[in-house]
């Protein structure tokens, strides 16, 4: 008999019909109630086992993680929390799991436990409706991107360049790191390693996205970026996964026009086919914030919470008049930033963009038209010749979300601002050929995808949301 999804069988009608279903034990109480799951959904089904049925050896071997298959009658539940129940007719072990050395009990575990034991928390309530809500989240985004009639580019993984120029790349070699071919000069031979240059890991795939815009005119990447930043935080990760459209005959309007259309897409379509996960998350998070004192509990719980980013259109502010909101503050006047904000031109600290938009604008905040020096060689430029075309798009409890910008299509002013920051234009003739042959208006963003679980999740550590998490000092399974 062929087995049956869980989650299927919580929505028959029960005419004690015969069926099969396998999975993993949560509880087992009395000898005689298994709580099974086998992650097509958080709820269980209840598995009877009637007095006599199976010997004592076999009900020992029915220990939480054990593996198990049931083949029985499905039946209107007698018992409180499930409508359905089975009554086994055989029990099947597939797999021992040893009580006194499973690392996950049934009981509460904290996170930072189960992210020591990344390869089992899957088997939890919390980490199973996560990673469902992630995977509907990338379908949506597919979805979203698809009926649009934007083209799937896969960018290269390994490449040649650092797309934004921040130099947090990861080195990709084949040498023998104990003998490291150099030249007369004394410096590492790259013409030696394997592809005769200096690779490493992409940090973006938008340059190359934008070659293929400029030819299908709209694409989207989804795929792992790279980036060796050492900052240890909650929001970072070393290995990330980015979804970057580009789009050509288009400006920074349309760019926030669609980020905006594709963030309230995509959430929704968690609200309406991920409703029992995210409501189990939402009372996972009022769980959690009773312990906080209440001026540091949220006023939304995390349905509403979403249901309000739906709901409502984002803020479009520039970073002009976000730096004067800023200034204007009380916080910043009774210097409760740690950095304090007394001149247009610096950069936006974290704690500066949840203050815009947890505690002035309440709702998610694109903020654009930043200064040319703290931004990328590639934003077009601004008539005022300080800001560039670009747009970081800020949510509470989150910052930043996405960044992109309108890309700067006139060779004369990009191969001048390339100069000045450095950028090896002779590495870039191929970029620099889209501006050469047959240039037009175009934009584009990235939205980190690990950012948007955390959003739809209500889960703070960005280590909590990606299934393997890779961190300064951490590269486990
Ligand atoms: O703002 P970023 O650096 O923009 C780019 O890479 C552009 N090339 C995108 C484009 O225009 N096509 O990164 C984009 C987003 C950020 O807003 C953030 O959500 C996420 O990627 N991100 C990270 N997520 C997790 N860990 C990190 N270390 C991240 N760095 C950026
Ligand atoms: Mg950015």
């Amino acid at each position: 008999m062929s087995r049956v999804k869980i989650k299927a069988v919580l929505g028959l009608t029960p005419e004690s019909q015969e069926i099969t279903v396998k999975g993993w034990v949560r509880t087992f109480r009395n000898n005689q109630f298994i709580a099974l799951n086998d992650g097509s959904t958080n709820n269980n089904l209840q598995v009877v086992i009637e007095l006599g049925l199976l010997d004592d050896a076999k009900l020992k071997r029915i220990t939480t993680g054990a593996a198990v298959s049931a083949t029985g009658k499905l039946i209107q539940s007698l018992g409180k929390g499930q409508t359905v129940e089975l009554v086994a007719k055989t029990v099947e072990i597939l797999g021992d799991s040893d009580p006194e050395k499973y690392p996950i009990q049934p009981k509460k575990h904290s996170l930072d436990f189960l992210r020591e034991n990344a390869h089992l928390r899957f088997r939890t309530n919390t980490f199973g409706a996560i990673f469902r809500v992630r995977h509907s989240l990338a379908y949506a985004v597919h979805k979203f991107f698809n009926d649009k009639g934007f083209v799937y580019l896969h960018t290269p993984i390994i490449t040649a360049s650092d797309a934004e120029g921040a130099g947090e790349t990861f080195a990709v070699t084949n040498f023998d790191l104990n003998n490291i071919p150099k030249n007369d000069k004394g410096e590492i031979d790259f013409k030696k390693d394997f592809f005769g240059k200096k690779t490493n890991l992409t940090v973006s795939g938008q340059l190359e996205g934008e070659l293929g815009a400029m030819a299908l005119s709209d694409i989207y990447t989804f795929g792992p970026t790279f980036r060796a930043e050492n900052s240890n935080t909650v929001r970072h990760l070393a290995e990330f996964w980015m979804i970057e459209p580009e789009m050509a005959f288009c400006d920074l309007n349309g760019n926030m026009d669609l980020a905006e259309e594709l963030l309230h897409y995509v959430i929704n379509y968690a609200l309406e086919h991920n409703k029992e996960d995210i409501d189990f998350l939402t009372q996972r998070l009022l769980e959690e914030e009773k312990q906080k004192p209440q001026i540091e509990r949220s006023e939304m719980d995390l349905l509403q919470k979403l249901q309000f980013c739906v709901s409502n259109k984002f803020e479009r502010v520039t970073y002009t008049e976000a730096i004067e909101i800023l200034k204007e503050s009380n916080h910043n006047k009774k210097k409760k930033f740690q950095v304090l904000v007394n001149e247009w031109g610096v950069d936006l600290q974290s704690e500066h963009e949840r203050y815009l938009v947890e505690k002035h604008f309440k709702k998610p905040v694109i903020l654009i038209d930043y200064p040319m020096a703290i931004k990328a060689f590639y934003m077009r430029q601004n008539e005022d010749g300080k800001t560039v075309r670009a747009m970081d798009i800020l949510f509470p409890y989150i910052g930043e979300m996405v960044g992109g910008s309108q890309r700067e299509e006139r060779l004369d002013k990009l191969s001048r601002r390339m100069g000045e920051m450095n950028v090896p234009a002779h590495e870039l003739e191929w970029y620099l050929d889209t501006r050469r042959f047959g240039a037009c208006e175009h934009a584009g963003f990235g939205l980190g995808f690990e950012r948007l679980v955390l959003f739809v999740t209500g889960m703070t550590n960005i280590r909590d949301v990606i299934p393997f998490p890779r961190t300064p000092n951490n590269c486990e399974f």
